[in-house]
């Protein structure tokens, strides 16, 4: 097949964000343009790297003229990094851009009779917010434009930081991230100049090998730190040098770690977590209530934000203390305890054995005595027996992964007609897309949209149904 030659379009007005918080403008011959990055109002030209039937993509070759919503990029990162794709967009515009998707997603997917929109709950941080960050080691860093191209003989290409979007065997050295605490950043670079100076072998993705895989970083609001590193072979002298170095450095980490991973990919939930130092978890707080988090424990990456958005939960759903609650998808039970003291009782129903083997401590640990938790995938758990064994819910509350949930689990949820369902997504188009499965049983009565992820286009949104 003959491949189209790419075209090439002058003065194209960025119109509007599109999905995955994309830049839509439209070509001369009338067809939609997608494009990397950009901000709506810039007047830029455009080459396009696909051509389908309906719609090109592009990419910017020059900038015409700057959007009044941009404002300058804070990370030196910015644009190879990927990580924080919005930073250019002034945080105030971001926000009406998260609030108009929901809006729309709601209107135009799930054909839904919305009430007036609460405005969103703007994050207090809109940089150094997140919890948790993962790095990755490499022996071949990824080189800038202007490094390749001063010839230079490049002497250091070790790198700690993350990979280049879609090359799973180039990783930027990262020098200063502006999504944990900024103490973190020090903590990073130390452990990339000690193994440098001490000749630990960084990891080649190519060829799979080396000693140094990755570096976590834990924090939770209370002060406290988790730093795990991975291992991808076991030389214990270089091991134990690194983590002691660690330990005398950075004598305020509460759990220090290491996983030794010689599998093909880098993911730790299948692996044993070692401790070096210090205890095995750590313990986040909210309103008294303590979360032990382990290596493999999932947590809302934003706390502040998190803790904003269980009080929109509970506080739509305006429990009483004889209502039976069912917290679908529940991770490791932070909705159900955190409402628990509201209602007569909560079942929490999760896919993953050891968030649900958390999510039964961290009930023990904080003496809450009318949760229980199920594990198992919910389209088989949650059927007519356990409905019958647990209770008719008066309540629902749901958090599912993107996708959002599975046919067969609006079906019981229909079947079960709770008065009230509070639907928490991370992803409005399927959220939308479920609502008007249940629209002629449900109206809306609240949605409220929450900024977790400042500087990237994510959202997450609450929305109240209730029953007809
Ligand atoms: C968005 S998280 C919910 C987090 C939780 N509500 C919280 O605030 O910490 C979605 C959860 O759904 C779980 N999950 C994904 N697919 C599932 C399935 N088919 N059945 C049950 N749980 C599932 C995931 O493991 C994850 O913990």
């Amino acid at each position: 097949m003959r491949r189209k030659k790419n075209k090439e379009f002058n003065n194209i007005t960025i119109e509007r964000v599109g999905s995955k918080g994309k830049s839509i403008g439209v070509a001369d011959d009338g067809k939609t343009i997608i494009i990397e990055g950009g901000a709506p109002g810039d007047v830029v030209s455009i080459l396009t790297t696909k051509q389908r039937k309906s719609y090109y993509q592009g990419k910017i070759t020059e900038f015409h003229k700057y959007s009044d919503i941009r404002t300058t990029p804070k990370c030196e990162h910015f644009g190879v990094c990927g990580g924080c794709k919005w930073q250019h967009i002034k945080y105030e515009e971001q926000l009406k851009f998260k609030q108009s998707e929901v809006e729309n997603n709601l209107i135009r997917i799930g054909n839904l009779d919305l009430p007036k929109i609460t405005p969103i709950k703007a994050a207090k941080n809109d940089y150094f917010y997140r919890n948790k960050m993962e790095y990755s080691f490499s022996d071949t860093r990824w080189l800038s434009v202007e490094e390749i191209e001063s010839n230079k003989v490049i002497e250091e290409k070790n790198a700690l930081g993350f990979h280049i979007p879609g090359m799973w065997n180039k990783v930027v050295d990262i020098n200063k991230c502006w999504l944990q605490e900024d103490f973190t950043n020090n903590i990073r670079n130390s452990i990339r100049e000690f193994s440098i100076k001490n000749n630990i072998p960084f990891f080649n993705h190519s060829t799979q090998s080396g000693e140094l895989r990755t570096l976590m970083i834990r924090t939770t609001s209370t002060g406290e730190i988790m730093i795990l590193i991975q291992f991808y072979i076991d030389n214990k002298s270089n091991r134990e040098l690194l983590l002691n170095f660690i330990r005398e450095t950075f004598p305020d980490t509460n759990s220090l770690l290491y996983v030794i991973n010689n599998k093909a990919n880098d993911t730790i939930y299948d692996q044993k977590v070692e401790c070096h130092y210090g205890n095995s978890f750590i313990t986040e707080q909210m309103e008294g209530l303590k979360f032990k988090i382990n290596a493999k424990s999932f947590y809302q990456t934003n706390s502040d934000q998190a803790y904003e958005l269980y009080k929109i939960v509970r506080e739509v759903s305006e429990l009483s203390s004889s209502d039976i609650v069912y917290d679908l998808y529940t991770g490791t039970g932070t909705i159900a305890l955190f409402i628990a003291k509201n209602a007569k009782k909560i079942v929490g129903i999760e896919a993953v054995p050891d968030a649900i083997i958390a999510a039964k401590e961290n009930a023990i640990n904080n003496k809450i005595k009318n949760v229980d938790f199920f594990v198992g995938d919910m389209k088989s758990v949650f059927n007519n027996d356990f409905i019958k064994a647990n209770g008719n819910p008066d309540v629902i509350i749901t958090d599912p992964p993107r996708d959002g949930m599975h046919k067969k689990v609006i079906d019981q949820i229909k079947n079960i007609a709770p008065k009230k369902i509070i639907y928490v997504s991370c992803n409005s188009a399927t959220q939308a897309r479920d609502l008007e499965l249940l629209k002629d049983d449900y109206d809306v009565i609240r949605s409220q949209a929450v900024d977790m992820f400042p500087q990237t286009h994510h959202v997450e949104n609450v929305v109240l149904l209730k029953k007809k």
